[in-house]
């Protein structure tokens, strides 16, 4: 039977698994039914556990780590996703302010993040400050909020950034820090976005920065160096040395994300290092790029 103890008993194992993993919401485009998957499992049991395990959303824990893999219900679409690509575009090109980026991007209904988070994240700090840092997208502090960075790893980022003198809320734009993600909707579960996402969502937080105008980029963590370097390499490989921003032409800094940090704080060190380069540079040391 579908609904035996034994398999009720596999489902809340599977949940169990799911939540210790990251998983904090029940969030689905359609409706799924469990026990007609459990009831399949039961003529192929190796093609269902393959499927509760690709199912299974990835922790934040993995947000450095290597590239998404692609995942029943995780947006995967790409170049076959042209309408929506085009409509990110248009959209970003069109706003002249950063409020009127804000609405676009709330606007924007290209994506299907945007149906399971609460809130949309935009920006914090100071417009216009001499640094803009880039996340990967909010997590649950951030989506409950509604601004970047206020969770655990956004109490780390402003430590980090006082200890090179910047802080989000300062009122002058060389003490300043703008903070934005790449993504302004929490995915579920605080997954991984995909390169998909990341890419849809790219003229967004181009034209955000032409719009901040900062003099540095601050890229934290794999998703955003990659997307916005249009690179491959993984974090570890880019991190500490500047790079030129295209199209912005803006001098851009990879290093770790603090929730990484938070993981492994024997990288702290190599953090450091990136954020002594940042202060040189904001104060006059140009970087080489
Ligand atoms: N991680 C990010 O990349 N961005 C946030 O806003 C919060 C956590």
């Amino acid at each position: 039977m579908a609904d035996s103890p034994g398999h009720v008993q596999a489902l809340l194992d599977a949940l169990a698994w799911q939540v210790e993993f990251g998983a904090d919401e029940a969030i689905g485009e359609v409706p799924v039914d469990r026990f007609a998957e459990s009831a399949a499992a039961d003529a192929a049991p190796s093609r269902a556990a393959a499927s509760a395990f690709a199912a299974a959303p990835r922790g934040r824990a993995a947000a450095t780590g290597a590239a998404p893999d692609a995942r029943p219900g995780q947006d995967q679409r790409g170049p076959e996703a042209p309408a929506e690509a085009a409509s990110a575009r248009d959209l970003a090109a069109a706003a002249t302010t950063l409020e009127e980026l804000a609405e676009a991007m709330r606007g924007f209904e290209g994506s299907p993040l945007k149906m399971g988070a609460r809130n949309f994240v935009f920006a914090d700090g100071l417009p216009g400050a001499r640094v803009m840092v880039i996340g990967e997208a909010p997590g649950a502090e951030e989506d409950r909020i509604g601004k970047p960075f206020v969770g655990r790893a956004g109490q780390l980022l402003d430590r980090m950034l006082a200890a090179i003198g910047l802080a989000r809320t300062a009122p002058a734009p060389e003490d300043a820090a703008y903070i934005a993600n790449i993504l302004p909707w929490r995915p579920p579960g605080n997954r991984t976005p995909s390169d998909a996402e990341a890419l849809l969502f790219l003229p967004f937080i181009e034209r955000h920065v032409e719009l901040a105008q900062p003099d540095f980029i601050l890229a934290l963590g794999n998703t955003a160096t990659r997307a916005l370097l249009g690179a491959t390499a993984g974090i570890k490989r880019l991190r500490g040395r500047w790079v030129r921003h295209e199209p912005t032409g803006l001098p851009l800094l990879p290093s770790f994300h603090p929730a990484y940090l938070l993981r492994q704080p024997a990288d702290k060190r190599l953090a450091w290092r990136d954020l002594l380069s940042l202060r040189a540079a904001l104060d006059g040391a140009g970087p080489e790029v």
